[in-house]
């Protein structure tokens, strides 16, 4: 058995190349969001699409706030723009049910406010020279709040998908590429990996330190399951089979009615779903998307398999067989181009499962990175030697078994907040999101 090879430090990038990296990624995220709040009448704006979420303008002004506090206060040391809203927009004193009857900045103030701190941390960022203390280090302050401002421009995507009312955004479907070909599940090997980075420079708290993990050998489904699959568990009487249910999963779908995914409706013969403003047929081949943990958990137990746990789906995703390193994604160390991975909500959904052969891991396996968050068996937890940082409220407080594991990221999610260490986390009810999964089963089965 060899031992896995030490996280591989990525070579420093130079100051003007980190200053170029910080300034694309703060646009990227920055014409996101301008696209997601411009694109609806500031009623919607201000409205509560559902008590899951925000209003729209919560996250717009809130996105600005943690930009402000971050980079402008903590790193420039400048003083508090309006220290009166500070509150409004901290998403712990307030939970999103209550944020719509707050005294919230009104669409032009709240981009007003987000586009003169969007201003001022443009001069920060042209004097910044990325030295000095663990937040300034190769920009991954700049980083963390592009990360957070993709991560809300999601969230944003999700309550665009929850509001009712005729398509406001529009996108090209993903190109069909050649049928896949391969097998259904490949063995991925037993015996020891790295898991989690300690040397990827923008990597959040969550998904440090790097550290080895024994993994027995296991199978794993070469693609996400798609809404084929999941159909023939609905047309079995999954929804009506107590065996297939953990038990608060029963009670959950029983206690809600809730007989599909999420956005489902029969219609004689066919199932519809809702999309973005739009009805249409459910796509047999695309990965089933609206699940919550508790349906994949179901559905896993009905096709006589189970969910993949949280270090066999980074093995899955980061182990490079042949060398025994751990990689940044499936294909290799390069950031994600279009051709590997369908992210950044480029396309409104998911491509076909079996897409994006360029992105496949060593083994073979399809689109670990991109289309659906896939949902793991795994509860939220540190990695050993974790240390918050810089702030608890980001992971630490979230840790324990409230929380699954998602990981993979969506088409809603940029390039930016993903990677295969990227860790996110929900409650096992939760299928607003963009979520789908993969199974598994031991090899020893
Ligand atoms: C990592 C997606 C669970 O939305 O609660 C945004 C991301 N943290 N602002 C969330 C986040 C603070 C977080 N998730
Ligand atoms: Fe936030």
């Amino acid at each position: 058995m060899t031992a896995p090879k030490a996280d591989t430090t990525t070579a420093e990038p130079d100051t003007e190349a980190l200053r170029e990296r910080a300034l694309a990624s703060l646009t990227t995220a920055r014409d996101r969001t301008t696209l997601l709040t411009t694109c609806v009448e500031e009623a919607e704006l201000v409205a509560q699409h559902s008590p899951l979420m925000s209003p729209l303008v919560w996250d717009l002004a809130h996105i600005g706030n943690q930009e402000e506090l971050w980079l402008l206060r903590t790193v420039g040391g400048r003083e508090a723009m309006r220290p009166e809203i500070d509150g409004l927009y901290d998403a712990f004193e307030h939970p999103r049910s209550e944020r719509p009857s707050l005294p919230l900045l009104p669409p032009a103030e709240a981009r007003r406010y987000a586009a003169e701190v969007r201003g001022r941390v443009m001069d920060l960022l042209a004097a910044a020279d990325f030295r000095g203390t663990r937040l300034t280090e190769a920009g991954f302050a700049f980083g963390m709040i592009a990360q957070h401002e993709q991560q809300h421009d999601e969230t944003m995507l999700i309550t665009h998908q929850l509001r009712t009312g005729p398509p406001a955004l529009t996108a090209p479907d993903p190109e069909p590429g050649p049928p896949f070909t391969g097998p259904a599940e490949v063995l991925v090997p037993g015996g020891p990996f790295t898991m989690g980075t300690s040397g990827e420079p923008w990597a959040l708290d969550n998904e440090r330190p790097a550290h080895p993990r024994e993994v027995a050998p296991f199978w794993i489904d070469t693609t996400p399951v798609t809404n084929a699959a999941y159909q023939e568990f609905v047309e079995d009487g999954g929804y009506d089979t107590e065996r297939w249910w953990a038990p608060e999963g029963w009670a959950h779908i029983r206690r809600h009615g809730i007989t599909a995914p999420l956005f489902w409706h029969r219609d004689g013969e066919h199932w519809l779903r809702r999309r973005f403003g739009a009805t249409e047929v459910v796509a047999p081949d695309e990965p089933v998307l609206h699940v919550c943990w508790y349906e994949a958990d179901a559905y896993a137990r009905w096709a006589g398999r189970r969910l993949p746990t949280e270090a066999e789906w980074e093995k899955a995703a980061r182990h490079d067989p042949a060398t025994g390193r751990s990689r940044r994604y499936p294909w290799g160390d390069a950031d994600p181009a279009p051709e590997h991975a369908n992210l950044g909500q480029r396309h409104l959904g998911p491509a076909p499962a079996g897409s994006y052969p360029a992105g496949e891991s060593p083994l073979g396996i399809r689109q670990l990175i991109g289309d659906v968050w896939e949902w793991t068996a795994s509860d939220f937890l540190p990695y050993p030697g974790f240390r918050a940082f810089p702030y608890k409220e980001y992971s630490e407080v979230f840790f324990g078994s409230e929380y699954k594991v998602l990981r993979g990221g969506s088409f809603a999610v940029d390039p930016v907040a993903c990677r295969g260490t990227f860790r996110n986390w929900d409650y096992p009810i939760r299928r607003q999101i963009f979520s789908g999964f993969r199974t598994a089963r031991s090899e020893s089965l």
